[in-house]
């Protein structure tokens, strides 16, 4: 049975959108784990425009179930992820314009400088993961470097327009997965994953465990604002 990886950015963005310290993403994955997470994702960019330090290591503290730490290639960010000790980082490019994580890692131009930090966290302990785009070529740099496990990219079935591409993106994504599992990796997915879209893409064979982020932290805002405003409606007019 796939397992389920809750990315909690989207709560952190809420937050510095006004630089105030609520909505707290460590509140949110307490109650990720509480509802069932297996474990609790997030990106610490170099730009911190949503996770900061602090969330990184209180969630690692706080939380029982694991952490993955995504993050760029980056010396400033190993350097800490060496320090926090996450049990898992998935490696993600990352161009500070973007809105999110474009496209896979291109392990093979980064190949070199991909290994260098692999080698420095799995030294420390910590397992490897590589967001790739399911494409077979990525997916065999990647067992060359001796990841224990690769993030296939989903966006491009979410974001798929017609039924056609729909099934075009959903074929290429299952045999890359496929693939990822005969070189002996384990297999993750993930990005734009929404309630509509998850229930196939945890049905491929050997899924190990699917993150998933922005779609459930849309679908708080939403299944819990009327409550919300109710009880700010009760003190109001106490
Ligand atoms: N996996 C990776 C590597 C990501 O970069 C992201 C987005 O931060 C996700 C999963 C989650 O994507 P979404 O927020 O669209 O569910």
């Amino acid at each position: 049975m796939p397992l389920l990886g809750v990315n909690i950015d989207h709560v952190a963005t809420v937050r510095q959108a006004r630089r105030t310290n609520e909505p707290d993403p460590v509140h949110a994955a307490v109650l990720a784990e509480l509802g069932g997470a297996d474990s609790i994702t997030v990106h610490l960019r170099e730009d911190r425009r949503h996770i900061q330090d602090r969330d990184v290591r209180l969630v690692k503290e706080i939380c029982r179930v694991r952490l993955n730490l995504e993050m760029a290639v980056s010396d400033e960010i190993t350097k800490i992820a060496l320090s926090v000790r996450p049990d898992q980082v998935t490696l993600v490019p990352e161009r500070r314009e973007e809105v999110t994580t474009e496209g896979g890692l291109d392990v093979i131009t980064h190949f070199q400088r991909i290994r260098q930090c692999i080698d420095q966290l799995q030294g420390a302990g910590i397992l490897a993961s590589l967001f790739i785009d399911p494409d077979v070529i990525q997916i065999e740099k990647a067992r060359e470097l001796g990841v224990e496990a690769v993030e296939l990219h989903t966006g491009a079935y979410a974001e798929a327009k017609t039924p056609e591409q729909v099934e075009i993106e959903f074929d290429k994504l299952r045999e890359a997965g496929q693939f990822a599992i005969a070189q002996g990796l384990k297999l993750n997915v993930g990005h734009g994953l929404t309630y509509r879209n998850v229930r196939r893409v945890a049905e491929i064979q050997s899924v190990h465990e699917l993150n998933i982020g922005h779609s459930i932290v849309s679908q708080a805002i939403l299944v819990g604002f009327e409550r919300a405003v109710r009880e700010m409606k009760q003190l109001v007019t106490l």
